[in-house]
């Protein structure tokens, strides 16, 4: 296919003909049938809300056939649209635009639902098990087709996949507004979400999927790679153990498959189960797993013996995590750090296999029998908690990894919560994530290539590491470590060939840091050192970006942890400041109803606009979280944001005072 022909097809959007079905491919891996929520009632409106993308002439068949895929699958992706052109990052030329900043966009959604990096790619899922990026592929070419329309004086406005359509705007406004899942509070439960989902009214985003900023697992190696770190450095500053560390956690599927990788890079061992053999083989065949053992005696003697050898080797367990603790419990196999990373947020419908049933049988009572699905799920998180709680006694390091393990598992009834109410165990941001990176305002920043060539990305890497080895003489103590940590992660990333799809990088980094790295790839493009504009954004999951009780927002102690200013506000500080796309998200990572969160995209063009754009809106994006967590307290947070009103004219932020607990108490005990 020609880029013509390819240019042509983005630009007809829905078909004036329609095109021939498409056979379901049985070796793909496909998003699991999702409940049968809808009353009859409902399976009407639903199809009838389908409909609504196509003219007249298509209805008699494609009515039918909705009706099928519904029945069949829970929902009407419209597998018929699914375009016949490989759906993958490209150089933002090849995209048919009038718009530059338009053509970059389609790059990102492009990668997004690229066969290698999505993981249902025929159901538009890009990870997570239901993070969408459109609900159906009518929403798809539409929103593709508006993008290679619209001008820099217009602004595309999309709700929950669907494109509302281009509105009048100015050159200084996002290009696009996108909101996932935001629905009244009141109605954003579980059921909520199949409900409206199955419809076709609503989507659950996750975080990256939705925003179009998902990079491949590489985003997740590097977060989990400084999560396994600086849990080791806590076990050190606990118990001086240097030795080397055993990492046991669940899943080798979308985010999860990045732990053995980033365990082999911290130099940890790791055994991982997973149930599901052909995500063992996704990760196998990457090479980020040395082994797989499914049998508990062989795996109990081989991690002894790795042990005995010094050697961080990465096992998938190919089976149940709580036959896995429960075994391990029982040949006193000492846990150094221990996690989980079942896909709790989605416990229903496919997150969590429970153990004593088999994949297949758990796949079939989903939809069949979703009541005692729901009941084998509570009982295997009882049972899995009771083992985890047996490693703790005896010295385990364990923490949630923000998949909402430690709520399901109280709302199961497990014995998680200590004396005084609150969970025994820490979240990973809670302990590691939020007190060592967020306060001091390092996240998960990234870029991407859009003349995707590696050439571009590995200048872009020199000059990323060139820009931190300057912050990094003159910085504080506080956060040289996380520094150096950068700099070995980003002189290492090519090395370590983590790019799968969009030539893209991601780099933990704090304020400071992101704006000398945009500045020095901006003045480098005008430069022509690098060829093309280049994308800047961040995972949803960083220090201003997420409101998430349990997770981001779970080192945030003045009881402000359940309120959502902060990534609301994010989200409209950053689209009048200059960023090119901006997306709002109910649910994301631990659930629907559990979080709101919010991202950004911004094109650099090497133009000076871009420069006062990146300084303005990063500096904002990162000090709003700051801000917030100096408020709630938060010591790393209070030092990072006095450094930085000193440093920044026109920033003045509310400080607290910290009053003496000692006349607390007494103030209520007169
Ligand atoms: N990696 C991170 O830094 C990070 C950060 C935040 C949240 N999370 C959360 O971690 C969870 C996992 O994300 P994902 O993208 O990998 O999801 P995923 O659905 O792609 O993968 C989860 C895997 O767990 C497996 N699994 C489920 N139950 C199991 C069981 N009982 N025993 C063994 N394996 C089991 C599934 O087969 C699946 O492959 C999500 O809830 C996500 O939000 C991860």
């Amino acid at each position: 296919m020609t880029t013509a022909d390819f240019r042509r097809m983005i630009v007809e959007g829905i078909p004036e003909t329609l095109p021939a079905p498409k056979p379901y491919d049985q070796n793909l891996n496909h998003a699991p049938r999702r409940k049968d929520i809808l009353s009859p009632e409902e399976k009407k409106l639903a199809i009838k809300n389908a409909l609504r993308y196509f003219p007249h002439q298509f209805h008699k068949i494609l009515a039918g056939e909705f009706a099928r895929e519904l029945l069949d699958t829970g929902r009407i992706y419209m597998f018929r649209f699914r375009p016949d052109y490989e759906i993958k990052a490209r150089h933002i030329d090849d995209f048919p635009f009038k718009s530059r900043n338009a053509a970059a966009i389609m790059l990102m959604i492009s990668n997004n639902l690229d066969m290698a990096v999505a993981q249902h790619p025929h159901e538009l899922i890009t990870y997570g098990g239901n993070g969408a990026v459109f609900q159906n592929w009518a929403q798809y070419r539409l929103t593709m087709k508006y993008l290679s329309e619209m001008t820099d004086e217009q602004t595309l406005v999309i709700y929950s996949g669907h494109p509302l359509g281009l509105f009048p705007s100015h050159k200084d406004a996002p290009r696009l507004v996108v909101t996932n899942g935001m629905v009244i509070p009141n109605y954003s439960s579980q059921d909520d979400w199949e409900r409206f989902n199955a419809l076709g009214v609503s989507q659950y985003g996750q975080m990256t999927a939705g925003s179009y900023m998902y990079i491949g697992p590489q985003g997740i190696v590097h977060g989990t790679t400084i999560t396994i770190l600086n849990a080791c450095r806590k076990l050190q500053e606990n118990n001086k153990d240097n030795g080397l560390k055993l990492f046991v956690s669940s899943g080798l599927g979308g985010m999860s498959g990045a732990q053995p990788k980033a365990a082999g890079i911290a130099g940890v061992i790791s055994v991982i189960a997973e149930v599901n053999p052909k995500a063992i083989n996704t990760r196998y065949t990457q090479g980020w797993i040395d082994e797989v053992i499914s049998d508990i005696d062989k795996l109990a003697k081989r991690v002894n013996d790795a042990r005995k050898e010094k050697r961080a080797v990465s096992i998938a367990y190919h089976g149940n995590i709580v036959e896995l603790w429960e075994q391990f419990a029982r040949y006193n196999i000492k846990v150094d750090i221990g996690s989980d990373q079942t896909s709790l947020h989605n416990p229903w419908a496919g997150g969590y296999y429970p153990a004593g049933i088999s994949f297949e049988e758990s796949n079939r009572l989903i939809s069949s029998e979703p009541e005692r699905f729901k009941q084998l799920v509570r009982e295997s998180l009882k049972r899995q908690v009771k083992a985890i709680n047996t490693h703790c006694e005896r010295g385990t390091y364990f923490f949630d990894y923000g998949n909402a393990f430690l709520l399901e598992a109280s709302r199961a009834g497990a014995d998680i919560i200590d004396s005084r109410g609150n969970f025994k165990y820490p979240s990973y941001v809670e302990d590691i994530m939020g007190p060592m990176c967020f306060d001091y305002g390092f996240g998960p920043f990234r870029w991407i290539c859009c003349s995707n060539d590696p050439a571009d990305l590995e200048t872009t890497d020199r000059i990323a590491a060139e820009s931190l080895g300057r912050i990094v003489k003159d910085s504080p103590l506080e956060i040289q470590q996380q520094l150096s940590d950068n700099i070995h992660w980003i002189e290492q990333a090519s090395k370590n060939k983590l790019v799968v799809g969009s030539q893209a990088r991601i780099l933990y980094a704090d304020a400071e840091g992101r704006i000398a790295i945009a500045k020095a790839f901006n003045s480098a493009i005008e430069r022509g050192i690098i060829s093309a504009p280049v994308v800047i954004g961040r995972d949803h999951h960083d220090v201003s970006g997420t409101d998430s009780p349990y997770r981001e927002t779970s080192n945030i102690r003045d009881g402000s942890k359940f309120t959502a200013d902060m990534a609301v506000q994010n989200v409209i500080g950053d689209s009048f400041r200059g960023a090119t796309w901006v997306s709002l998200h109910n649910g994301g990572g631990v659930g629907w109803g559990e979080v709101i969160n919010g991202g950004f995209g911004m094109v650099l063009d090497g133009s000076k606009e871009s420069e006062n754009k990146l300084s303005m809106m990063l500096h904002w994006d990162v000090n709003n979280g700051i801000a917030r967590r100096s408020w709630a307290r938060n010591s790393g947070a209070m030092f990072t944001l006095e450094r930085e009103m000193k440093r920044t004219p026109g920033l003045k932020v509310t400080v607290p005072f910290i009053a003496d607990d000692r006349l607390i108490e007494e103030s209520l005990s007169e």
